[in-house]
C-alpha cells in the first residue's frame, strides 16, 4: 500500500508519533510518504491508498491548523484513514471531532491512538513535570507500533473490499467541550493563558525562527518578533527560539526543545 501520514507538531513529539507509524509500515514493506499538512498542498493528496492523520492537542482539541486543513481539504470518498494524537493525557474529544470532519470528506476512520507526552507544555513542565524526560513511555511507544499494525491489516481488508468493522466516534455536548470550543473566541485570551509575551531585544538576533515556524502566521519581524491576534498560545515560538529570547511570566528556564533521545527511545520500544 502506499500510505499518507499528516501530520503537524509543535514541539516534536507528535511528530515521533509518526515517525514510529512510518517504521512500523515500512517494516511491514508498505510505502510511506510523511508530510507535515503546510507541505500536503505539494503532493496529490488523492494519490494514495491509505492515510493517518496526526494532531496534537491543544484545550482539548485538534490544533487550530489542523481542523482548518481537515476542514477544507477536498474529499476523499471512499478512502480510510486512522487518527494518531499526541497529548498530554486529556485527549478528550479532539479524535472525535477528526473523525466527525474526516468522515464529512467522505472517509471511512478506523481508529485511533494517543501517546501521552505532558512534558513539552511549558505550563506542565513548570507546575507537575518539572524539567525531566519520563514521556513518552516505552510502554506507550509499543502500544502506538502494535495499534499502527493493526491499523495496516484493517486498511487492507478496507480496500480488498471485506467488512471493516469501524470505530465508533462521538462527539458528546459536555460542558468542557464547549469550553473548550468557546476557549478560541475571546481576543487577548492567548495573554491570558500564557502570559504577556516578551521579546529580549538584546538577545535576538531576528533569525526569523518563530515567524517562519508559527502555525497560525501571528508572528511578523518589525524588526524583532511583533505578535498578532492570531496567536493561539501554542508556545511553539517560545520553545523553539533558538536564543531563549522570547518569554512569557511562567516559561523562563521551562522551554521544551524536544525529546533528546529519540533514536534511544525507538531502540528501547525495539524499533530499530
Ligand atoms: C497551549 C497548549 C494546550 C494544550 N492543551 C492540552 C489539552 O487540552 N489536553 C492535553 O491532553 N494536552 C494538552 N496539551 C499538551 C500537548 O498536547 C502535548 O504536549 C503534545 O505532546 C504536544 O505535541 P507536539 O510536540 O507534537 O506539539 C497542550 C499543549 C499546549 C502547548
Amino acid at each position: 500500500m502506499k500510505l499518507l501520514i499528516l501530520y503537524y507538531s509543535g514541539t516534536g513529539n507528535t511528530e515521533f508519533a509518526c515517525t514510529v507509524a512510518k517504521i512500523v509500515a515500512e517494516k511491514v514493506g508498505h510505502q510511506v510518504a510523511m508530510k507535515t499538512y503546510a507541505e500536503a498542498g505539494e503532493i496529490s493528496l488523492g494519490g494514495y491508498d491509505a492515510y493517518c492523520f496526526a494532531a496534537p492537542l491543544q484545550a482539548w482539541q485538534p490544533t487550530k491548523n489542523v481542523e482548518r486543513f481537515l476542514k477544507s481539504m477536498p474529499p476523499l470518498n471512499g478512502k480510510a484513514c486512522f487518527l494518531i494524537t499526541s497529548s498530554g493525557g486529556m485527549p478528550s474529544q479532539a479524535p472525535a471531532l477528526m473523525a466527525r470532519w474526516l468522515s464529512r470528506k467522505g472517509m471511512a476512520v478506523l481508529g485511533h491512538c494517543d501517546l501521552p507526552s505532558p512534558h513539552s507544555w511549558p505550563v506542565s513542565r513548570r507546575f507537575l513535570h518539572g524539567l525531566d524526560f519520563k514521556w513518552p513511555k516505552v510502554e506507550r511507544i509499543r502500544g502506538l507500533a502494535a495499534f499502527t499494525e493493526r491499523m495496516l491489516v484493517l486498511e487492507e481488508e478496507f480496500i480488498a473490499g471485506r467488512h471493516v468493522e469501524l470505530a465508533e466516534f462521538q462527539v458528546r455536548p459536555t460542558p468542557l467541550f464547549f469550553m473548550s470550543r468557546f476557549e478560541r473566541l475571546p481576543r487577548g485570551l492567548p495573554d491570558f493563558v500564557m502570559g504577556r509575551k516578551k521579546v529580549r531585544k538584546d538577545e535576538c538576533t531576528r533569525c526569523g525562527v518563530c515567524e517562519e515556524n508559527c502555525p497560525m502566521w501571528a508572528i511578523t519581524l518589525d524588526p524583532y518578533p511583533v505578535f498578532s491576534r492570531k496567536c493561539t498560545a501554542c508556545w511553539r515560538c517560545v520553545n523553539l527560539c533558538p536564543e531563549d529570547c522570547i518569554t512569557t511570566t511562567i516559561s523562563r528556564r521551562f522551554q521544551y526543545k524536544g525529546l533528546p533521545d529519540r533514536e534511544g527511545l525507538l531502540e528501547k520500544a525495539g524499533l530499530r
